[in-house]
């Protein structure tokens, strides 16, 4: 009878443990991991409250990134040295630890506790480490019900923290490889609008300018990330250009004029030889349709409506926004208002209706002040 109970157990407890990896290989970006590595250890562990710790290795820190339990919102984002605490320990040594009264230990620090009533009594810490490094460690606290930590419960944590480590580490990579893809398709952006004093930032400022109008009719996360970086792409094809027609102070013959509009055409060229293919789709539309417009006027293939992707027809309104409001050789640029009535005209026929809605809502709500559309829009976070 008492084998039956233990086995039944046993089996709950591997049942709870697929479950957790299977979460646990669900999901790659960092935060959502860190969330789900933390969510499945409290529950498979029955702790009353955990956190999740990683190294940060280039500031020598280590970072609460996620928290549960009574004390999480006094943890979460608190920063500890390199070896500080019980944590830093237990990251330091790379072994786990089980202490079953914490108050009473030495390199215990009461920091969270003290100012949210949360009373912390027992404690396993298991350090994350794929291929002997270590990339953090879990802290799980209190025992639910009451009772004390125990081997098993440690031997758990233990097995989960493998693979958690190992889902840590792939994210991590992720999130590296994610950043450096950005900073590279940002400076060749910027390195691209170098070449014309005139057009300084316009990259910059037609990504953002897009990325507003995308949060703004309810595009999200990957999507709009994948948005803004095809924003960032859209003139590439200016390359191609020879610089005596791309710089050219006057007005540009017809001839000039049907030159530079093959930007689309080289830029979406330029894209097509970057992998993996399925990947720059969207970018390769953007760069090619970004001059189409509504009515069919635009170039390189006339399209309209419904036809023209709807990732170039946000970069076209930002776009063509931008082109009106900045200073060039033979103009002034217009004030950003009149480039935003400039769009409310021209809505219908050049332009999407909602798109040129959504963004002259957000211009609106700034008092057309572009540091305040910034700070409202979150144009930092990526
Ligand atoms: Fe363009």
């Amino acid at each position: 009878m008492v084998q039956t109970k233990e086995l039944q157990h046993k089996v709950q407890e591997l049942m709870s443990l697929l479950e957790a990896f299977k979460q646990l290989n669900s999901n790659i970006e960092i935060h959502d991991v860190f969330q789900d590595i933390l969510l499945q250890m409290v529950h498979v562990i029955h702790a009353e409250a955990g956190t999740l710790w990683v190294v940060d290795g280039e500031a020598q820190k280590i970072r609460a990134v996620a928290a549960y339990g009574g004390s999480a919102h006094n943890i979460l984002h608190l920063e500890l040295e390199m070896g500080e605490g019980i944590v830093g320990k237990v990251i330091a040594g790379g072994a786990e630890l089980l202490i079953e009264d914490v108050p009473a230990h030495p390199d215990w620090s009461n920091r969270a506790d003290a100012t949210s009533g949360f009373a912390t009594k027992s404690m396993i810490t298991v350090p994350l480490a794929v291929k002997g490094q270590v990339l953090g460690a879990l802290q799980l606290v209190n025992k639910k019900d009451g009772r004390q930590f125990t081997e098993q419960d440690m031997s758990l944590a233990l097995m989960l923290a493998n693979q958690s480590a190992l889902a840590l580490h792939n994210s991590q990579m992720f999130d590296q490889v994610s950043r450096m893809l950005l900073s590279m398709i940002r400076t060749l952006a910027k390195v691209l609008d170098a070449r014309d004093p005139y057009t300084a930032g316009h990259s910059e400022r037609v990504a953002r300018y897009s990325l507003w109008i995308a949060e703004r009719i309810g595009m999200e996360g990957a999507e709009a990330e994948e948005l803004y970086k095809a924003a960032l792409l859209h003139d590439i094809g200016k390359i191609g250009i020879p610089d005596d027609i791309l710089r050219k102070p006057d007005r540009l013959t017809n001839e000039e004029y049907a030159q530079i509009k093959l930007h689309t055409v080289i830029g979406a060229e330029i894209l097509s030889n970057m992998e993996p293919k399925p990947a720059m789709k969207n970018a390769i539309e953007t760069a090619r349709s970004h001059h189409e417009r509504l009515d069919g006027t635009g170039y390189p293939d006339a399209l309209s409506g419904a036809d023209i992707p709807l990732f170039a027809k946000v970069v076209g309104v930002a776009d063509a926004f931008d082109a009106m409001t900045t200073a060039r050789s033979y103009s002034k640029g217009l004030s950003l208002r009149d480039g935003a009535a400039e769009l409310v005209r021209c809505k219908g026929t050049l332009f999407d209706e909602r798109l040129v809605e959504a963004f002259v809502a957000i211009l609106e709500e700034c008092e057309y002040d572009p540091e305040r559309c910034r700070e409202r829009n979150g144009g930092y976070r990526l």
